[in-house]
C-alpha cells in the first residue's frame, strides 16, 4: 500500500465506526514510516509504523477509499477498494436516499427502511421488473425473483432462492414479497397489463395469516418475530401456472407457550382467541 498525500481513506472512529480522511504527510526516517491523517470531525492523527502492511504487530492503518463517483454503486463487486468501511458506506449512501436494496455480484443486501415503502412493491414495479435483466434496473427483490422464475422456465429445473439475516432484518417480508411476486407475474406476462391473481396464488398467499398467527410472536428485536423455521416449495406446472405450495416446518421455540420474558409475548394466536372469546368465559379464565 502507498499513502501518497492527498490519498483518501478511512480511519476506525469510536462512535461512527469509520470516518474519512486525507493523507497530509508521509515522511520516513530512522527506518519509520511517519503518516499524518487530517480527519473529516477536524482532527489530525498521527500513525508510526515500520510497515505499510496491515496487522497485528503494527499501528492501525488508514485503509484506502473509493472515488466518489463509485461509492453508492449498487453493486459493490465494482467498487476499486474493497473493504468494510467502503462496503458500508455504499450501502449506507445508498439507504440515506431510499435506496434499500444493493447487490454483491448474484446476491442482494436488503436493508430495513423501518418506515412505509409500499410504492417499492406496487403492481406498477411488478411489471417494471417482470422479463427483465437484473442488469436493466435498480437492485430490487423483484429482480431476484425474476431470475429465479426465468431460470425454472428457461432451463426447466427447480430454483430456490435464499433469505438470510439476524432477527428484524426483514427476511419474513422479502420471503412474502417474493411469493407475491410469483403469483403475479405470471398473470402479467399473460395478459397485458392487468395484475391479477388465480384463486390457488392468493390461497397460497391467505396461509400467511394463519402460518404466523401460530409460529409469530412479539420479540425485543421484532414484534412479528418468526420463532420457527420453514422451508417453503411452491410448484408450477409445465405451463408455469402455480398449482400449489407445500411448506415444511421445523424448530418452532415451544418454550414460548409456557415462558415469555418481561417484553416478550406469547404466540399471536394466543391473543386472538382471547380477543374472540365472550366475556363470560374470560372472567372464568381469570
Ligand atoms: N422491505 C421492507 N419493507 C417494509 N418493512 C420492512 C421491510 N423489511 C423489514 N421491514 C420491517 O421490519 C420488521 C421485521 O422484519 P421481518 O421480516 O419480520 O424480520 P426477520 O424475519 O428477518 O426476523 C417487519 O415487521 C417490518 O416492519
Ligand atoms: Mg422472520
Amino acid at each position: 500500500m502507498s499513502f501518497e498525500v492527498g490519498t483518501k481513506c478511512w480511519y476506525p472512529h469510536k462512535e461512527q465506526g469509520w470516518i474519512g480522511g486525507e493523507v497530509t504527510k508521509n515522511d520516513f526516517f530512522e527506518g519509520t514510516f511517519h503518516l499524518e491523517l487530517k480527519l473529516e470531525d477536524g482532527e489530525t492523527v498521527s500513525i508510526e509504523t515500520n510497515s505499510f502492511e496491515n496487522d497485528d504487530d503494527h499501528p492501525t492503518l488508514p485503509v484506502l477509499r473509493n472515488p466518489p463517483i463509485l461509492e453508492s454503486t449498487d453493486d459493490l463487486t465494482t467498487l476499486s477498494y474493497l473493504n468494510e468501511p467502503a462496503v458500508l458506506h455504499a450501502i449506507k449512501k445508498r439507504y440515506m436516499n431510499g435506496q434499500i436494496y444493493t447487490y454483491s455480484g448474484i446476491v442482494l443486501i436488503a436493508a430495513n427502511p423501518f418506515d412505509k415503502v409500499d410504492h417499492l412493491y406496487s403492481r406498477e414495479m411488478i411489471q417494471n421488473y417482470s422479463s427483465k435483466r437484473k442488469d436493466e434496473l435498480e437492485p430490487h427483490l423483484f429482480a431476484i425473483a425474476e431470475e429465479a422464475y426465468r431460470f425454472m422456465v428457461h432451463e426447466k429445473a427447480n430454483q430456490t432462492v435464499v433469505v438470510s439475516g439476524e432477527s428484524g432484518a426483514g427476511k419474513t417480508v422479502s420471503a412474502k414479497y417474493i411469493m407475491r411476486y410469483f403469483a403475479s407475474v405470471q398473470e402479467s406476462n399473460n395478459r397485458e397489463g392487468e395484475v391479477e391473481m388465480s384463486q390457488i396464488e392468493s390461497q397460497i398467499l391467505a396461509t400467511n395469516p394463519i402460518m404466523e398467527a401460530f409460529g409469530n410472536a412479539k420479540t425485543t428485536r421484532n414484534d412479528n418475530s418468526s420463532r420457527f423455521g420453514k422451508y417453503l416449495q411452491i410448484l408450477f406446472d409445465e405451463n408455469t401456472t402455480i398449482r400449489g405450495s407445500k411448506i415444511r416446518t421445523y424448530l418452532l421455540e415451544k418454550s414460548r407457550l409456557v415462558y415469555q420474558p418481561e417484553t416478550e409475548r406469547n404466540y399471536h394466536i394466543f391473543y386472538q382467541i382471547l380477543e374472540g372469546l365472550s366475556e363470560k368465559i374470560v372472567t372464568n379464565l381469570n
